[in-house]
């Protein structure tokens, strides 16, 4: 036997990656897509446009100059990470809405924990996600969860999580994306799912205008494309019909209700199909493919209350554009 495979032999099997597959079928997806195109204006759920393709764009945008976001919130958990990780306490950290797993780095150094859960709608590039995280990470057991967070009631009963404490990460100003009535809906979620155990919430802050129009319409058109992906998708995934080409993207920064509007608007009267069902859509009119609202530091105290926490502790960078609140449950 070479010394080689002595030492092979003595190392510690790194963890088992796994990945647990509840996406929502099509039929819901379907439900789903008649439910949105019958509200006023149109709109579908924010993770339709998370397939492989929206995914690997909503990456680009991350790195375009314009969206400054992510960076950012990356910095400041590199600059903290030890203080954050003190004050979460120990635990499983469960991330929701994990994306390319890109901000879960400097906490996983810092607190060493047994495992990582990473819930997030589009189950390649989660799976490609862990699998490089563990790489770097070769001590942590990783769980892939594909699933709607929005709609989850309970984590799966798994091994990695029996009798751990959880430590929820929702980074990115994802929350965001939800209307408020819903936002509070899953903060309340979060809190069940969490049972007890603390959440470390990321909300970007309100800027002026054409700061945020930049960032959500960048100059290279990746935000475009990202929108646009979601005809594709629908094309793809549900037998629709629509031409990308007919519509045009717009952001528009909306003061009033704090809160970045994104749509593609027809740019004339057209009817599309979808799965054999009907729709006409006027010259002009809108289909909403995500809100992305703005949180003060007050606002997210305000909402977290109404969800059951209390912000215990914020960080936030040096131009104070963005948050990292650590909630606890309030009772
Ligand atoms: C994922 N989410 C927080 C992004 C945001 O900033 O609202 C989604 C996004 N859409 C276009 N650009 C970024």
């Amino acid at each position: 036997m070479t010394s080689q495979m002595t030492s092979q032999m003595n190392l510690p099997r790194p963890p088992a990656i796994e990945l647990i597959d509840l996406h929502p079928p099509a039929a819901d997806m379907r439900q789903l897509v008649r439910d949105g195109m019958a509200r006023q204006p149109r709109q579908l759920p924010a993770w339709f446009l998370y397939d492989a393709e929206g995914s690997k764009l909503f990456d680009r945008i991350c790195e375009q100059p314009e969206y400054g976001l992510t960076r950012t919130e990356i910095n400041l958990l590199e600059c903290k990470a030890l203080e954050i990780a003190a004050a979460l306490g120990d635990g499983v950290i469960v991330e929701f809405g994990a994306g390319s797993a890109r901000k879960v780095g400097p906490l996983l150094k810092a607190l060493q924990p047994p495992a990582y859960v990473a819930l997030d709608i589009s189950a390649d590039h989660l799976q490609q996600a862990i699998t490089k995280l563990q790489q770097a990470h070769p001590t942590v057991a990783m769980l892939g969860i594909c699933c709607d967070h929005s709609q989850l009631e309970t984590l799966p009963d798994h091994p990695l999580l029996r009798g751990q404490r959880r430590l929820g990460f929702f980074p990115g100003s994802s929350l965001g994306n939800f209307n408020r009535q819903d936002a509070e809906e899953l903060l309340r979620r979060f809190r069940r799912i969490l049972a007890g155990g603390p959440l470390l919430l990321g909300l970007d802050h309100p800027k002026p205008a054409s700061v945020l129009e930049a960032a959500y319409d960048d100059a290279a058109g990746v935000s475009a494309a990202f929108a646009r992906n979601l005809l594709h998708r629908l094309n793809q995934d549900l037998q629709a019909d629509f031409d990308p080409q007919r519509f045009r993207y717009q952001a528009h920064w909306q003061p009033e209700a704090s809160r970045v509007e994104m749509a593609l608007i027809s740019r004339c009267p057209q009817q599309v199909s979808i799965a054999d069902e009907h729709w006409s859509f006027d010259d002009g009119e809108a289909l909403v493919t995500e809100y992305s609202v703005k949180y003060s530091p007050v606002m997210a105290i305000e909402l977290a209350a109404e969800a059951g926490w209390r912000c215990a502790r914020r960080w936030h960078d040096p131009d104070d554009s963005l948050s990292l609140h650590l909630l606890e449950a309030a009772d």
